[in-house]
C-alpha cells in the first residue's frame, strides 16, 4: 500500500522510509508530466498555504508558492519579520496559532534549530520545515534526491561528494538522512572547521553507509559521479575573522572540471557566493538549475500528499 503523509509535519530528513521517498519522487514526476502538459494541475482549490519566512529565502519561498499556485491553491505570506507583529514581539507559537486560524499548510523557515517541531506542537494542520537555523531542511534533500535519480538515472549504489560547510549546512543535514535508506558511499569536503557533525557521520557509519573524510576535492571527484557544492554560511559564524579564514577554499571551476577528464554531475542548494563560478554553468553536468524548476514539482507533491490530495 502507497503510504500515506496526509495530516502530517515535514520536519527532519530522517522522517520518511524508502516507500515514502519512493511515493514522493513518483507523485512529483506525474505532476511535472502533467505540467508540462497542461501548465496546471487543479487539485488544491479552495485550499491555502501560509508562508512564514524568519530569514531569507528566494527559491523556497517563491517555489512553494509557485507549487501551491500551480495546483489551483492561495497563498497568504507574512512578509518580512519587520512588517509583521513579530516586531511587537509575538511568540511562534502565538503566530502559528493565528495563523492556523486563516490556512491549511504552513511553511515555516526560523534561524532557531528546533522552531518547527515547535510550530508543528502549537497546531493540528500540517507544518513543512522550509529550514531551522543550522538544523534540517527536509524538502531541499528531496528535491535534491529527485534531481540526483534524474540525472544518475537511479538511486543505488551512489557515489557523491559532498562539498563545502558540511557543519553549518542544514541542506546537506537533511540530504544524508535521505542518501542513508539507499546504499550510498559518501565523500565529505570540507575545511577542518566546517566538518560533518561527528553524531551524523558516525550514525551514517551505524547504518552500513561507507563515509570518507578529506579536504580534497579532486580525490572525492574523482571517486564519485556526483558533487552536491554548498555555500559557507557566513550567517552562522559567532566570529566573522573565523568566516574570512575558509571562505573562498574550495572552489568549482571550468580547469577544475577540465581536470577531472570525466562527465561530473554537479547540484547546489543554491544561492552561490563563488563556490562554483558561473563559467561552469555551461558544462553539461552543471544541473543547479534544473534542480530548482525540480523543486517545484517535488513541493507540489508534498503540498497534494500532506493535504490529503495524494
Ligand atoms: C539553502 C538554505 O537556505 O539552507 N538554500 C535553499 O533553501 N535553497 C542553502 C544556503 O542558504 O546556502
Amino acid at each position: 500500500m502507497t503510504p500515506s503523509l496526509k495530516g502530517k509535519d515535514i520536519l527532519h530528513g530522517n522522517q520518511f522510509t524508502k516507500k515514502d521517498i519512493d511515493a514522493i519522487l513518483r507523485t512529483a514526476a506525474s505532476f511535472e508530466k502533467e505540467l508540462k502538459e497542461k501548465g496546471q494541475v487543479n487539485l488544491l482549490k479552495g485550499k491555502i498555504l501560509a508562508t512564514l519566512f524568519y530569514e531569507p529565502s528566494t527559491r523556497t519561498r517563491l517555489s512553494f508558492e509557485t507549487a501551491m499556485q500551480r495546483l489551483g491553491g492561495g497563498v497568504v505570506s507574512m512578509g518580512s519579520v519587520e512588517s509583521s507583529s513579530v516586531a511587537k514581539g509575538e511568540s511562534l507559537a502565538d503566530t502559528v496559532r493565528t495563523v492556523a486560524q486563516y490556512a491549511d499548510a504552513i511553511v515555516i523557515r526560523h534561524p532557531k534549530v528546533g522552531s518547527a517541531k515547535e510550530a508543528a506542537d502549537a497546531v493540528s494542520i500540517p507544518v513543512i520545515n522550509a529550514g531551522d537555523g543550522a538544523g534540517q531542511h527536509p524538502t531541499q534533500a528531496l528535491l535534491d534526491i529527485y534531481t540526483i535519480k534524474k540525472e544518475l538515472g537511479s538511486l543505488n549504489h551512489l557515489k557523491i561528494s559532498l562539498v563545502g560547510d558540511l557543519k553549518n549546512g542544514r541542506t546537506v543535514h537533511a540530504l544524508v538522512e535521505i542518501l542513508s535508506l539507499f546504499d550510498s558511499k559518501l565523500y565529505f569536503v570540507s575545511p577542518d572547521v566546517l566538518r560533518m557533525p561527528e553524531q551524523i557521520t558516525s550514525q551514517l557509519k551505524q547504518k552500513g553507509i561507507e563515509v570518507n573524510e578529506t579536504q580534497d576535492m579532486r580525490l572525492a571527484a574523482r571517486n564519485t559521479d556526483l558533487i552536491y557544492m554548498t555555500r559557507i554560511q557566513k550567517e552562522r559564524f559567532a566570529d566573522l575573522s573565523e568566516y574570512e579564514k575558509v571562505k573562498g577554499s574550495l572552489i568549482i571551476n571550468s580547469d577544475f572540471v577540465k581536470e577531472l577528464n570525466k562527465k561530473i554531475v554537479i547540484l547546489h542548494p543554491l544561492p552561490r557566493v563563488d563556490e562554483i563560478s558561473p563559467e561552469v554553468d555551461d558544462y553539461q553536468g552543471a544541473a543547479y538549475f534544473r534542480q530548482v524548476r525540480n523543486g517545484v514539482y517535488v513541493r507540489m507533491a508534498l503540498l497534494a500528499m500532506v493535504l490529503g490530495k495524494r
